[in-house]
């Protein structure tokens, strides 16, 4: 439904400031403050709906959706939040934010790599608990990272991002992909045709590829098991690639000697075990969260919502491939 002259913007999160300025500026903009109303219900009317990974748009939610609405944005690159299939069947066209959360997304999965590495978390843990007694030759000693072997697997635009930030600590790049890159994107990484070789290789895993059913649990038991001794892995991809049991029995084991966890299955909750290990860095899900990548996010879904609306298909609508 069209107010004042501009189409209905539903939103279900608060946006950064320079985003819902813009969004104000182009849209009647309806906002959710959760409550007994559901998310369908609560959007009644509206031409658009803009949806964070943290909002659940599984079939029987998208099929209550308002007959007005035309698109749905994601304030997001991951879109299995979303039932595509029931958007499809209801002609529901669906946008994301594809590219600009890369080099943010990197830089955080690196800075996650170093705390585990260096052990930051426990040793931030220890000061604020006044437990820091003195300097001492023997003490905190972690791992340098430069001279080891990265591996990242899914090998898209944020693992390429790492690759280039991870060569430049001095990181030897190994990556496991659905395909092998060309050259010029592989950047002199090295590609592993096969779990075993890939997990046996490397010093640290990065996961970096898409969640969904194809990646499900894909760090599992005998996954770790592949991985040498006393290697350390990160995720700021998606909680669901990783049994959760799995890896903190390895942690607890020591098998893995660290982790680096930014992602969770079912946010908010973190799984008890991870809270009572050490050896763990955990986050609140703040891989792209820079205010310029936030404000390139908004400002790309906003943009697809708003070409959509205007009859156009954008580059960043999502096609069932993807
Ligand atoms: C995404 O875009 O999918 C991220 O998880 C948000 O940081």
């Amino acid at each position: 439904m069209v107010t004042d002259g501009r189409p209905i913007l539903f939103i279900t999160r608060a946006l950064p400031e320079a985003v819902e300025t813009r969004a104000a500026s182009q849209f009647d903009l309806r906002r959710w403050h959760g409550g007994p109303a559901s998310l369908a219900v609560a959007a009644e009317d509206a031409d658009a709906l803009l949806c964070t990974p943290a909002d659940r748009l599984d079939a029987s939610t998208v099929a209550a959706l308002p007959s007005s609405l035309r698109v749905l944005g994601t304030y997001s690159v991951g879109h299995e939040h979303i039932d595509l299939a029931a958007c499809a069947a209801r002609g529901l066209t669906v946008v994301n934010t594809p590219g600009v959360l890369s080099q943010a997304t990197a830089e955080f999965t690196m800075l996650l790599l170093l705390a585990a590495a260096r052990r930051a978390g426990e040793g931030e843990r220890l000061l604020r608990a006044g437990g820091w007694g003195s300097w001492s030759p023997a003490g905190f000693l972690g791992t340098q990272v430069s001279g080891k072997r990265l591996g990242i697997f899914g090998m898209g635009r944020i693992g390429q991002v790492l690759a280039r930030i991870a060569a430049g600590f001095g990181m030897t790049v190994h990556y496991r992909n659905r395909t092998r890159l060309d050259a010029a994107r592989e950047a002199g990484a090295i590609y592993h045709a096969d779990d075993a070789g890939f997990l046996g290789a490397i010093d640290f895993l990065a996961l970096c590829a898409p969640g969904g059913p194809q990646t499900q649990h894909w760090l599992n038991t005998s996954r770790i098991a592949a991985l040498r001794p006393g290697a350390i892995v990160v995720n700021t991809a998606r909680g669901s690639l990783i049994d959760d049991t799995a890896l903190i029995a390895a942690l607890q084991s020591g098998h893995i000697a660290a982790a680096g966890l930014d992602v969770f299955t079912d946010e908010p909750r973190v799984p008890p075990g991870y809270l009572a290990l050490e050896n763990v860095v955990l986050m609140p899900h703040l891989g792209s969260a820079t205010v310029e990548t936030r404000n390139a996010m908004g400002f790309l879904a906003l943009d697809g919502i708003a070409a959509v609306l205007a009859g156009q298909m954008p580059d960043n609508v999502i096609r069932p491939a993807d």
